[in-house]
């Protein structure tokens, strides 16, 4: 096997593992993928400054998210499906993010649940919710997170309908998978992912037990989500939400400086500007390019988080010279996920270490807290 030098190389591996309609579900975005291509592109275009003869020998990464110490400014994106990129999953990204020292997040379309996961780690992590269309179940998930005491809760905000994701929908994406014959052949070369995933606890997901579809009614995985979503929600769901859940509140999923605004008047503890990794509005503004403006608007009031193309260390260096406090992974996540369990997201997080460790020496930084636009070239 080539040697592992970087996150692309993560995605290499993961692409040979797991099934086609799985990597794709991670890999791709919504429509023509303007925005997902936007994402990367722009935060590759910016230019960082090199700096020279600047003594760099004590160098500190350390800082805090959502006033949580973290060893680098970095977490775990909450990502749909996990648990099928690799067996219990959630469980191998929540341990190698507390090894690392970085937040966890499980998303509400996990497969393991919020109980499995709060019983096989030994830390807090973060919660993220959907408010489904039925509030009381909506409810009783927040009341499960408290149960589990995680430290925090991050409200999506950017998907009341789902955009459309075409290679979901040509793989016939569902939850369980569904055996097609392509896919029986898809799986059949894929024996190691096929063990894995069925040994893990769960295969559907296992937050809404009760409400995932019988075996024989599946529906694909974007039917589904058009018909638990809810369109009418709005800031006073967010109310809502803050007025039942007393821990440090996320809001995610913010692009525009108004809705920035209206997100801090919430008393919020967090933001995260997120196109939803170019999974929803095809034409939304690449994330990068959003963070200054948001920043501008309402950064001495709130923490801005970002995410949205990070996959790298200068990634999160150039999101932290725009003013973010730290950033999320949900690709690279899952790509290191699927290429080697545990080990492999522990991988993952330390070659983003390393890079933005080697990018703060190069630009004369010694403590990651000091990263502003005078890190720019
Ligand atoms: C769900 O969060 C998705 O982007 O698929």
């Amino acid at each position: 096997m080539r040697t592992v030098t970087n996150i692309q190389d993560l995605r290499a591996i993961a692409q040979r593992k797991v099934p086609r309609a799985i990597f794709h579900y991670a890999d791709r975005g919504s429509y023509d993928e303007a925005t997902l291509k936007a994402n990367k592109a722009e935060l590759a275009a910016i230019p960082l400054r090199q700096r020279v003869m600047i003594d760099v020998s004590n160098r500190s990464l350390a800082t805090t998210m959502v006033g949580e110490p973290v060893s680098m400014p970095l977490a775990i994106a909450p990502t749909g499906l996990t648990g099928l990129f690799h067996g219990d999953g959630e469980i191998h990204g929540c341990r190698a993010a507390h090894a690392a020292g970085i937040p966890f997040t499980l998303s509400t379309m996990s497969i393991c649940s919020i109980e499995d996961v709060a019983g096989a780690v030994s830390k807090p992590f973060w919660f993220q919710l959907y408010v489904m269309r039925d509030r009381g179940f909506s409810a009783s998930l927040v009341e499960r997170a408290k149960a589990a005491k995680c430290s925090a809760l991050v409200l999506t905000l950017d998907l009341q309908i789902q955009g459309q994701r075409h290679m979901d929908i040509k793989n016939g994406l569902s939850v369980p998978p569904k055996l097609t014959l392509a896919n029986a052949i898809d799986i059949a070369t894929k024996p190691v992912w096929a063990a894995k995933v069925l040994m893990g606890k769960r295969h559907s997901f296992g937050n809404l037990a009760e409400r995932v579809p019988g075996g024989d009614s599946l529906t694909t995985l974007s039917q589904w989500i058009a018909g638990q979503f809810d369109p009418s929600l709005s800031w006073k769901d967010v109310e809502w939400i803050r007025s039942i859940w007393p821990g440090k509140l996320i809001l995610k999923g913010i692009l525009d400086v108004e809705d920035a605004r209206i997100a801090a008047a919430t008393g919020c503890d967090a933001v995260v500007v997120s196109n939803h990794g170019g999974r929803q509005l095809d034409g939304a503004r690449a994330s990068i390019s959003a963070l200054p403006k948001v920043v501008e608007a309402i950064g001495d009031r709130t923490e801005i988080l970002f995410d949205g193309g990070v996959t790298s260390g200068q990634d999160i260096m150039k999101a932290l010279a725009f003013g973010a406090k730290g950033c999320l992974m949900g690709k690279a996540f899952l790509w290191s996920l699927a290429a080697g369990g545990q080990a492999g997201v522990a991988k993952a997080i330390d070659i983003m270490r390393k890079e933005l460790d080697v990018s703060m020496a190069l630009t004369g930084t010694r403590d990651v807290k000091d990263i502003d636009r005078s890190v720019l070239g």
